[in-house]
């Protein structure tokens, strides 16, 4: 057994949603660097296109826009990934998006915006994906929770807060389903990570020291912490490990 050959994603395409930017980005970079084609699927075109030209020169890369609330635009993307592609062998559902409302002050919308993008997009990505991986020998899928997911964070987040909940338990069932095609479905979940989405809380006036006294290695995590993990879920490494959570916290959920 080579252990580390194990770890490699050579000849392996990897669909990442919401690769654009931030912690998405970096995953696409911890992939392609692991031999892997990266394709990137986001609604933000041009940075998703310019993110491609950051990736290892190695592999064949795409950007791709689509809204993966909308199921049209889901199944279009999927249909031209596997026109190109043949097999899509691991799938990275990583877009989302938290909005800070207190809930006495949510209109339904909002609250619906959260799921339609946490929740309802990894159901569409992972459903229109599915028999692609089935047919072809099967797959890795890894879908991004958060410790929001683990435990409540008080900052005026219970929707963001619900659909990682919900994130874990579609993580756990989808695993359970599709063990018998050799798909393996896990999930990470990342702490306070420096990216777009949480800034407010590094500017002045944000809570970054209150949140900091609860991290016990009392710093914010950096997206590239995120890629070994990935390309371990991703890989052969972890080919006896299917829904499980993995947090990459700075131990926040310690207790
Ligand atoms: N940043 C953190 O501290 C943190 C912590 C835990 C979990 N997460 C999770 O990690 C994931 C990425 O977060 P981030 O901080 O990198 O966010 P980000 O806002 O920096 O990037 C999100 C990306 O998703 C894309 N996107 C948003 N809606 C989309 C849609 N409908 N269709 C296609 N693409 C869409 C955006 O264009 C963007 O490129 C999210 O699921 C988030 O909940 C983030």
């Amino acid at each position: 057994m080579d252990f580390l050959e194990s770890f490699k994603l050579v000849g392996k395409n990897a669909l990442v949603t919401g690769g654009a930017k931030g912690l998405g980005k970096s995953l696409s970079k911890a992939l392609s660097d692991a031999g892997a084609n990266v394709i990137i699927v986001d609604v933000d075109e041009e940075e998703a296109k310019q993110t491609i030209k950051e990736l290892s020169a190695n592999g064949e890369h795409l950007a791709l826009k689509a809204d993966i609330t909308n199921e049209k635009e889901v199944s279009d993307a999927i249909k031209i990934i596997i026109e190109k592609y043949k097999h899509i062998s691991i799938l990275v559902n990583n877009a989302g998006i938290c909005q800070r409302i207190e809930t006495e002050n949510m209109s339904l919308e909002d609250w619906k915006r959260t799921f339609d993008i946490n929740v309802n997009a990894m159901f569409l990505v992972s459903k229109y994906v599915y028999p692609n991986m089935r047919d072809n020998g099967g797959g890795s899928i890894i879908n991004i929770a958060s410790m929001a997911g683990l435990v409540s964070l008080t900052y005026s987040q219970s929707a963001y807060n619900a659909s990682k909940g919900a994130v874990v338990m579609l993580t756990k069932s989808l695993a359970q389903e599709w063990v018998g095609d050799n798909i393996r479905v896990n999930a990470i979940a990342p702490g306070f990570m420096e990216t777009d989405m949480t800034k407010p809380m590094f500017e002045n006036d944000g809570p970054l020291s209150f949140v900091l006294d609860l991290v016990p290695m009392k710093r914010v995590g950096l997206p590239h912490e995120l890629g070994g993990t990935v390309i371990l879920l991703a890989s052969e490494a972890s080919s006896f490990i299917t829904g499980t959570v993995i947090s990459i916290d700075g131990g926040y959920t310690i207790i």
